[in-house]
């Protein structure tokens, strides 16, 4: 028996009214903050991941499905959002048009993660980039979006978490204190860390096992390695963020798990599960599209990841609306009755009401239950004796009540 893949999932129709609740939630709050949408291909050539997102990430290194095409080109599905964008940025000469170009995507994504609640080897994200600005006021608009985002949707047992990673001027003095830090430590590190004291010091500081996370509690924090400049740019965020009354929390341990951000880093967490489960995240990346080959662009973004939100929303009992369900369904017993249906069926549609006729010639008994499944709002009945007389019987699902009308009534009265 064939089964979706592991770390993959089916959405059943009961499952979609969380979707389209979330659906119109960002396309809500992508109108209000003037962002457009943008949908980028499934895949992209393999070098653009490695090039932004990091040849050290754990996403390169591990997670990636990558494929050789017949052509013998590497490609890569689509492992986050950003880099498909920047890529879309560049090619399409976005530059000339008035800065900041503000973009948003609902889009698959996919990693080769240990699937567990919350992590899939599918999943989808929101996200948006706002990119050609470096004003701070933009990184407060950015976490101001994520963060009513959220709220609009009904949750409120969040959190923002929020720290400064330093530009390229800044962070070598701060990776060299931290490794210095860090080498103290080196024999009591995790195998992971002791590669990541080598190769992407940042991450030592969001490793998940218990004993690095009691010496990543001590480690210097990169608030106290900024340069003026962007110590001024983290000052300013905080202020705005103030005037937009947006709590945060100062975490000097959230770097983030791609290579790409510069400066502000945030991320939004359920209050009791904390990082393991970020329910989005995002972050100025300065650099990125400079060094995918266009000018030098300051950008930042933010995605979030539609299960975790959904997740979420059942944990917190928020009800989401019920998508409009079936209005009418038409039951009938014999041939001439089938074909009074299937006319109905269409004057019915066309006057804009959902219609299922049953198939098949089953007992009323089984139409009625079919009705029920489909949680039709109201049952046509149509039997030998309607057909004879012109008319049918229209039954109130609601509350068993029913009428018998002429069959040329119906749509103006179930309209
Ligand atoms: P990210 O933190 O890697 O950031 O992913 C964003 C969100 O996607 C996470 O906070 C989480 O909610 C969800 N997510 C990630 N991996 C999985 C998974 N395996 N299963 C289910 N949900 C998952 C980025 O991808 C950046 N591109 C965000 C960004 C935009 N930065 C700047 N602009």
């Amino acid at each position: 028996m064939y089964q979706a893949v592991r770390g993959t999932s089916d959405i059943l129709p009961a499952e979609q009214p969380y979707w389209r609740y979330i659906e119109q939630a960002v396309a809500d709050i992508s109108r209000l903050y003037g962002y457009r949408r943008i949908d980028t291909p499934i895949f992209e050539d393999t070098s653009l991941f490695s090039r932004s997102t990091g040849d050290f990430t754990d996403i390169v290194q591990k997670e990636m499905y990558t494929f050789d095409d017949r052509g013998g080109n590497s490609l890569t599905l689509k492992p986050e959002g950003t880099p498909p964008v920047c890529r879309a940025y560049i090619q399409h000469g976005l530059g000339n048009l008035p800065q900041p170009v503000k973009l948003y995507y609902i889009s698959p994504i996919f990693r080769y993660d240990r699937p567990q609640a919350g992590r899939y080897r599918q999943h989808y994200q929101f996200g948006y980039e706002a990119i050609g600005e470096a004003d701070p006021a933009i990184d407060a608009e950015v976490i101001d979006m994520a963060w009513r985002f959220y709220r609009s949707l009904g949750l409120a047992r969040i959190t923002l978490q929020l720290n400064s990673t330093g530009c390229r001027q800044c962070r070598p003095g701060y990776l060299s204190a931290l490794k210095d830090y860090y080498n103290s430590y080196a024999g009591e590190l995790c195998n992971d860390c002791k590669t990541r004291l080598e190769k992407n010091p940042l991450r030592l500081l969001d490793c998940k096992e218990p004993s690095c996370q009691k010496i990543a509690e001590s480690a210097p924090k990169n608030a106290g390695h900024l340069c003026k400049e962007c110590d001024e740019h983290f000052k300013k965020l905080q202020e705005y963020l103030g005037l937009l009354d947006i709590p945060f929390e100062l975490n000097h341990r959230l770097v983030r798990g791609l290579d790409y951000y510069t400066r502000t880093v945030f991320e939004i967490q359920p209050e009791e599960e904390g990082a393991q489960s970020a329910l989005g995240g995002g972050g100025r990346y300065d650099d990125l599209i400079e060094g995918l080959g266009g000018k030098p662009t300051p950008a930042l973004g933010f995605a979030a990841g539609i299960e975790r939100i959904i997740l979420n929303l059942k944990k917190e009992g928020v009800a989401v609306p019920a998508t409009p369900g079936l209005q009418v369904l038409i039951a009938y017993l014999g041939d001439a009755a089938r074909t009074e249906a299937i006319k109905l069926a269409l004057v019915l549609r066309e006057a804009g009401i959902s219609v299922v006729t049953t198939t098949g010639g089953k007992s009323l008994k089984a139409q009625m239950r079919q009705a029920n499944s489909l949680e039709a709002r109201y049952t046509v009945i149509i039997g030998e004796d309607e057909v004879k007389a012109g008319t049918a019987t229209l039954r109130d699902m609601a509350n068993a009540r029913q009428e018998t009308l002429a069959i040329g009534e119906l749509a103006a009265r179930l309209s």
